[in-house]
């Protein structure tokens, strides 16, 4: 079948190691089912494995992509959840120390068919397409559950976006402008603090600016460059919700004796669960909130969408069609 694939590693050039070709069918274990593919969103995850961060060398080749829709063995319309547990794990997956994501240990997402475990595709909604629906597995599910599980924020509560730019950033601004949320959102960029606002931020910031009030709660993906303003943003009893650091994670300063003393939360996030992604397309039905998508590219064209992302020349996701 057709397949987007990762050959070899390389740390400086790791579009060196993608092949755009072939791989044969894959084998369907006992309790999984195969989807066929209609589109495939690009992550810089699929980027980090051509570095050979997260993936080993035996696993070679290993077909990229942990994000997808399509359609099951039934006919029926469907998302993928990323997030492959081990057959004994009960509870939330995410929890699970023996998880990995689809193109880690398992063949993923950019080829004509992918196959999955029963429990890992969740219905998608006609209202949503192909392309909309493939964003939604991996940035969009790790910034839902940010905001309205780590987080436990509610209608009306007021958040700090930090580096309204990213991939992260850019859906949880749109998620919580449709959850009711009062957003504000920093970037260093004056024309993405612009396209902030149209997404549905309420007041946007130059990076480490003051705020007109203290925010209930911070959801951080920057690291070192905005952590100290994240720490000082908040009220007492306020939560930073952290699930990356693009800009480094050796802080000058952790800000302990705020933490203390204003009693602050300190909360990691990694992905969600199945029934989070549920949770998430069904929040998008209703609200008509949607991706924002940079590019739409045939799958064939792959490469293309790998060094615009490899670029950093972005705003919103990459998507790859069948
Ligand atoms: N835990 C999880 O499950 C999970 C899932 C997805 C992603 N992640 C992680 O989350 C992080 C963000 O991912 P992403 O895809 O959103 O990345 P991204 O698209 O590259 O965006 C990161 C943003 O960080 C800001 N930034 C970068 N360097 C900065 C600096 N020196 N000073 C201030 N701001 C800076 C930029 O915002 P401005 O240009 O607007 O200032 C940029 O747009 C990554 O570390 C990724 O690995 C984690």
């Amino acid at each position: 079948m057709f397949a987007v694939y990762a050959e070899s590693f390389s740390t400086d050039d790791p579009l060196s190691g993608l092949v755009v070709g072939e791989r044969p069918d894959p084998e369907v274990p006992d309790g999984w089912t195969t989807v066929t593919v209609k589109a495939a969103a690009l992550n810089h995850h699929d980027i980090w494995s051509l570095r050979g961060v997260g993936l080993r060398e035996e696993a070679l080749p290993m077909i990229l992509g942990c994000d997808a829709a399509g359609i099951d063995e039934d006919g029926n319309e469907v998302v993928i959840h990323a997030v492959i547990s081990d057959p004994s794990w009960t509870g939330d997956e995410t929890l699970d120390p023996k998880r990995s994501l689809l193109s880690e240990r398992h063949q993923g997402t950019f080829a004509d068919k992918v196959v999955v475990p029963k429990g890992n595709v969740v219905p998608k909604p006609e209202s949503l397409s192909f392309e909309e629906a493939a964003c939604l597995p991996t940035a969009w599910l790790t910034a839902y559950r940010m905001l309205f599980v780590q987080g436990g924020l509610k209608p009306g509560d007021t958040v700090l976006v930090q580096g309204a730019g990213g991939g992260v950033a850019t859906a949880l601004i749109t998620l919580a402008h449709a959850g009711g949320l009062r957003v504000y959102a920093t970037s260093r960029d004056e024309q993405k603090r612009k396209r902030a606002a149209e997404l549905g931020a309420d007041e946007v910031f130059e990076s480490n600016a003051r705020l007109p009030q203290r925010v209930d709660a911070v959801m951080e993906t920057v690291g070192k460059a905005t952590w100290s303003h994240s720490v000082k943003s908040l009220r007492p009893g306020g939560k930073i919700v952290i699930s990356g650091t693009t800009s480094g994670a050796d802080v000058d300063s952790a800000e302990l004796t705020r933490v203390f003393f204003l009693q602050l939360q300190v909360i990691g996030s990694t992905m969600g669960t199945r029934t989070e992604l549920a949770s998430l397309v069904n929040l998008l039905d209703v609200t008509g909130a949607r991706p924002v998508i940079d590019q739409v590219l045939p799958m064939e064209k792959a490469r293309d969408g790998f060094a615009a992302m490899a670029s950093g020349d972005l705003f919103g996701k990459v998507v790859f069609t069948r």
